[in-house]
């Protein structure tokens, strides 16, 4: 056999063998590794091999070594390159004085080639890829938005979004539950709508002291960028589809603004009706209230709507109370976007017409009442808030007998 021959077949028998290692061109997603040969035992020598990695644009490719990988060198390469070829600029080289065990392609694609010389060799490395997608649209009523790898530390360079859309009608609470960002250069900002054209309503780096907060309406975007230095472990938070009020038809409660005795939201959107038994008024008792005068006070109307007419309208003065002419009260709460306060709790109960029955079922006509000592039934009377209050009738009804 020609030597060129055996050549070619012994070249053609390594081609075989590397695409066994798991060379050649990969989707990115969903994930996969990347190892070189015999890994963790020692690779060959006189490798030249390559993989090239993909994601669909606007993703990026984490590649995830679970340790430095270990080469001879001075002679073999493990390179990583910026795109789907080695034509891009290389992103990291190992060995090198600089080393790092997570990398992110800077863009959609990323180019790996493996090279060992005729001599030496070492346990060599293993990584796991996966792609990363950092713009997403959420529709759940709930759900968590976090940094890139959260828990881990996010990744330079992040430009992420997330679009939150719940049902019409409902709006968004979004809770941060952790942020530790870069500060200056990385953070996270909410807009309040569809984009990053809405009204900003925060920009943040650190823990906020108010974590919670609420979108006017349906929709609300996040965005997440870091720069090209120092990471952080980043933020996460969780979200909910929001609505605020509730009908109340117990004969007596209680209730507070959202977040109470925290401050309330800015945008709140809230109604509450309250409707007793029929025959009955609503008493309503405002036991504590803060919130901003002329733009987020509490507003209680005499119906079951806000076409009837106000009751009253509570922003720093209690405590208060007002009464309903009919069962039905209906309160109102839609502090704006700026200024807010510890809110309010309130208690209602039910007034009824007096609890004992008219005077001229229950006594005799007022002119053949005997005294009140001899009253047969006062002493068997069980409770003292009914005798009471049948002397109260007692007495009234001797004062209208006197005019
Ligand atoms: C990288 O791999 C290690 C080991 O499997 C794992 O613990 C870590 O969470 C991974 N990091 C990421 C960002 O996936």
């Amino acid at each position: 056999m020609p030597k060129s021959l055996l050549l070619v077949m012994v070249q053609l028998l390594m081609t075989l063998s590397v695409t066994l290692a798991g060379q050649g061109y990969s989707t990115a997603c969903p994930g996969g590794q990347i190892k070189s040969p015999n890994y963790p035992h020692n690779y060959d020598d006189n490798l030249n091999l390559h993989w090239t990695l993909t994601a669909p644009t606007d993703q990026r490719i984490i590649l995830n070594f679970t340790k430095l990988p270990a080469l001879e060198c001075c002679c073999d390469f493990l390179k990583i390159y910026a795109g789907s070829t080695a034509d891009h600029e290389p992103i990291a080289t190992y060995c090198s004085d600089k080393e790092e065990t997570l990398i992110a392609s800077p863009g959609n694609a990323l180019f790996v080639t493996f090279s060992s010389d005729e001599t030496v060799s070492d346990s060599g490395f293993s990584a796991t890829y996966f792609c990363l997608d950092c713009n997403k649209y959420l529709t759940n009523p709930t759900g968590d938005i976090s940094s890139p790898l959260y828990p881990d530390n996010y990744i330079n360079d992040a430009s992420c979004s997330w679009l939150i859309e719940v049902p019409e009608g409902n709006q968004i609470l979004l809770t941060f539950v952790r942020l530790e960002l870069e500060c200056d250069s990385d953070k996270v900002q909410v807009y309040d709508g569809k984009d990053d054209g809405a009204d900003l309503i925060v920009d943040l780096c650190t823990y906020p002291s108010e974590n919670a907060l609420l979108s006017s309406s349906n929709t609300l975007y996040v965005t997440f960028t870091s720069d090209s230095s120092t990471t952080y472990p980043g933020f996460l938070a969780t979200y909910t589809e929001y609505t605020c009020g509730d009908v109340l038809t117990d004969s007596s409660g209680s209730f507070t603004s959202p977040n109470y005795p925290g401050n309330y939201y800015s945008n709140l959107n809230c109604e509450w009706t309250i409707r007793v038994q029929e025959n009955c008024v609503v008493l309503l008792n405002v036991i504590y209230v803060d919130t901003e005068c002329e733009w987020d006070e509490l507003k209680a109307y005499d119906g079951s709507n806000s076409d009837c007419s106000l009751l009253g309208s509570f922003c720093d003065n209690y405590p208060q109370t007002v009464q309903s002419t009919s069962n039905t009260m209906y309160l109102t709460f839609n502090p704006d976007d700026s200024g807010v306060g510890r809110g309010f709790q309130v208690l209602y109960s039910t007034k009824c017409p007096t609890a004992s029955p008219p005077v001229t079922n229950v006594y005799p006509k007022i002119g053949t009442y005997p005294k009140i000592g001899t009253h047969p039934k006062i002493g068997i009377l069980p409770k003292i808030g009914s005798i009471v209050h049948k002397l109260i009738d007692f007495k009234k009804s001797l004062l209208f007998h006197k005019k």
